[in-house]
């Protein structure tokens, strides 16, 4: 049975899964209805790639991405939409969602570098519990000891029309590129050599085809209370 540190009644809650299976919106829910920190570590990963970006720098060039990855400052707040991100105290969280970084930030994820300062940062944010984390490694390798680890999955098909829908009337792309492109990050993500995305052992798959956001988010709420509860 898990232990809480010290008098702590709260839990972490890793949230892990393939884009666009609806971790963000899910891991938020679950975040504002426990009263929990909203942790978006994908968003930390658009953060270096936009920032490498706009420096010209390709996540192949090792030394000089280390050098960002030792400067950087990435901070991230509970905005309106969820959570905004700043980069050295600029607000990125719109920039960090463009279709250039979404499209390069499998390669920048797959660097070591970058992966080793981002998991320890994001162990950083965790220690004092009351967490819920979406990711891809955040229950095999950035909190293997969270008390609770969701992977959350959809269909390829799904998740680009969701994502198709969210862009709407102005989508500059079409569904079955998108398609392509999802199935494509899925590729990358799931081949990488370091943490790539996998379920951890004792993570509990929930697939949200076919599923409301409510009726993901109410049975994740569900296995954290009983989670707390085991955890006393
Ligand atoms: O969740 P997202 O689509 O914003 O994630 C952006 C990219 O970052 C995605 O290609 C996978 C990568 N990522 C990762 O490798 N590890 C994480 N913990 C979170 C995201």
């Amino acid at each position: 049975m898990a232990q809480l540190d010290g008098d702590s009644d709260r839990i972490n809650i890793a949230i892990d899964g393939p884009a666009g299976a609806g971790k963000s919106t899910v891991a938020r829910l679950v975040a504002g209805q426990l009263g929990y920190v909203y942790i978006d570590t994908g968003a930390m990963y658009r953060a270096v790639t936009f920032s490498a970006q706009r420096l010209s720098i390709s996540a192949e060039q090792h030394e000089p991405l280390s050098q960002l990855m030792q400067s950087i400052r990435i901070e991230l707040e509970p905005g309106e939409r969820g959570q905004s991100v700043f980069v050295n105290g600029e607000d990125v969280t719109d920039k960090i969602r463009s279709r250039e970084v979404t499209v390069q930030v499998s390669y920048f994820a797959a660097s070591g570098v970058v992966r080793s300062v981002l998991s320890r940062m994001q162990r950083d944010l965790a220690v004092r519990k009351g967490v819920v984390m979406d990711g891809r490694d955040i229950g095999t390798h950035v909190l293997p000891n969270a008390e609770l680890k969701i992977f959350l999955t959809a269909s390829v098909r799904d998740r680009a029309l969701r994502r198709f829908n969210e862009l709407g009337d102005n989508a500059a792309i079409t569904l079955d590129q998108l398609e392509s492109e999802i199935a494509e990050r899925d590729r990358l993500d799931e081949g990488r050599e370091i943490s790539p995305l996998i379920r951890a052992t004792d993570a509990i798959e929930l697939d949200s085809s076919g599923m409301t956001i409510e009726e993901v988010v109410s049975s994740i709420v569900q296995l954290s209370r009983t989670k707390l509860a085991e955890a006393k």
